[in-house]
């Protein structure tokens, strides 16, 4: 397929929660800097009865309702988008569509999908069916890509047997991040971390993604997915990934994707004899955030419930590089603070000539925040200023790199606006593979086999807190602390 940039874009699930706060807010985004295709048009289609003009208000409404908006790149935006109202399970609802896009469509098609994912493949079938498919198409697909391995391949079968892979563009929009793709600047950019970043010279890794959010309305999805599902298996795996990978030959889909897949195919499994030794699972209880009282998450949810609203991993990559070497992985809702970074331990010094400072040496660390801000910090051991007549004293600073301030002439981009450019224009890095999604539920799979076939039950955390003590024994029953 050639990568010409799309002419139309076609949205499914176009009043979807998702598409209000993030898809439009990410085309005005476009918009603003000139950068959507001049003659682009957006096709909006959702069960809801509007007409277009009904359909455009309802979206200047949402896009007025976050940062302040340029009124005339509003329009702009606008005079590109028609609404189609249509239910896909209706008789002649294909039909439809498909004289909307003959009407519209002048050149190559992107078709995202935004509707829950069991439509995925009714709604490839469909376009294929109406004639609608043809090598100048490209089709982005949201999370969740299934709910284990054997529902990822049908979805995977399903878009499969209409697109080509390379006409696939699944979307983990932590990949859409500016702070994640500079994990990849940060380490192939600079020739300082290579020679360190390996099992010679780093102690341990812990990724943690935290929100203080619960399940927001969400309930029905999350209760049947918890953590491990959806976060472990999409975000923090990507996350693993970009950390661990060997450098690509080149920064282009095949390359980056070919390395990323090897990582996930070395991640040793966590089955049921390793279940209780490597991972904690916990759930919320009533509890505080920021001084305020929040709900446990069977009330929220409204019933008994044994979903994880927390996983903490003890991880390992069984290849060279990183043989031996800890990866701790994190996530869980209601946390204390909302914050996503990588955090690499470096190992001690191999001998110390400050026997008088040995209470004050720690080991080196790297920390690569990527939210709520993205920063750098190195920790270093320094002499503590003074006459030190009891031998040298140490101290730990840090080098601290705020990105906010060194980049403060540059605009901050949504993942969505890197995605939407990066589909339109037809370049696949930053989307993820059908081998790397099915990678990845195999082993998450695994897990939850193992906890099921070990009786394991979530733990309770109070909501405010950093997981259950459970966690805590995972990393300090190997001599490691979580940073908190
Ligand atoms: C989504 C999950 O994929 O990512 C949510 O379904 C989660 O449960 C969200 O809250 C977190 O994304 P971000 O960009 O806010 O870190």
């Amino acid at each position: 397929m050639s990568a010409a940039t799309a002419r139309l874009l076609v949205i499914f699930g176009a009043t979807g929660d998702l598409a209000q706060r993030m898809l439009l807010p990410a085309l005005l985004g476009l918009e603003v800097d000139g950068l959507l295709p001049d003659k682009l048009r957006i096709l909006c289609c959702a069960r809801s009865e509007f007409d277009s003009d009904g359909f455009r208000r309802q979206a200047a409404q949402s896009l007025r309702g976050g940062d302040p908006v340029d009124e005339t790149v509003v329009g702009r935006l606008l005079e590109r988008i028609e609404y189609l109202s249509v239910d896909l399970g209706q008789a002649g609802a294909f039909e439809r569509l498909a004289a909307s896009v003959r009407r519209l469509r002048d050149g190559h098609v992107l078709y995202h999908l935004s509707t829950a994912p069991s439509w995925y493949a009714a709604i490839c079938d469909g376009l294929e069916r109406s004639g609608l498919i043809d090598e100048d198409c490209r089709v982005m697909l949201e999370k969740p890509i299934g709910h284990d391995l054997p529902s990822s391949r049908e979805i995977n079968d399903g878009t499969g047997r209409v697109f080509s892979e390379n006409q696939i563009y699944r979307v983990d929009h932590y990949l859409g991040k500016d702070g994640v793709q500079n994990l990849l600047a940060l380490r192939f950019g600079n020739a300082l971390l290579e020679p360190l970043w390996n099992a010679q010279h780093i102690e341990q890794v812990q990724i943690t993604v935290a929100e203080t959010v619960g399940v927001e309305g969400r309930a029905s999805y999350y209760d049947h997915y918890g953590a491990m599902r959806d976060m472990v298996q999409n975000h923090l795996l990507q996350l693993l990934c970009l950390t661990a990978m060997e450098p690509p030959s080149q920064f282009d889909a095949s390359a980056v994707r070919n390395e990323k897949i090897k990582v996930v195919q070395s991640l040793r499994p966590i089955g049921e004899q390793e279940a209780a030794g490597h991972s904690v699972a916990g759930q919320y209880s009533a509890g505080a955030i920021d001084g305020e009282a929040v709900r446990g998450y069977s009330d929220e949810v409204g019933h008994d419930s044994h979903t994880e609203t927390f996983v903490a991993l003890r991880a390992h990559i069984d290849n060279w590089r990183w043989s031996g070497v800890p990866f701790y992985l994190r996530t869980g809702k209601r946390m204390p603070r909302r914050v996503t970074e990588i955090y690499l331990q470096l190992k001690r010094v191999p001998h110390s000539i400050f026997p008088s400072a040995a209470a004050q040496m720690q080991p080196n660390a790297l920390v690569i925040r990527l939210q709520p801000e993205e920063r750098i910090a190195l920790s270093l051991m320094n002499k503590t200023p003074g006459l030190d007549r009891n031998g040298v004293k140490l101290s730990q600073v840090s080098l601290d790199l705020d990105l906010h301030d060194a980049f403060e002439d540059k605009r901050h981009r949504s993942a969505y606006e890197r995605l939407y450019l990066d589909a339109l224009e037809g370049n696949g890095t930053l989307f993820v593979r059908r081998d790397e999604v099915e990678a990845a539920w195999h082993w998450v799979d695994r897990i939850i086999a193992g906890w099921q076939a070990s009786g394991m039950q979530p733990k309770r955390y109070p909501a405010g807190t950093w997981g259950p003590s459970s966690a805590v024994a995972l990393t300090e029953r190997h001599g490691h602390s979580w940073r908190e």
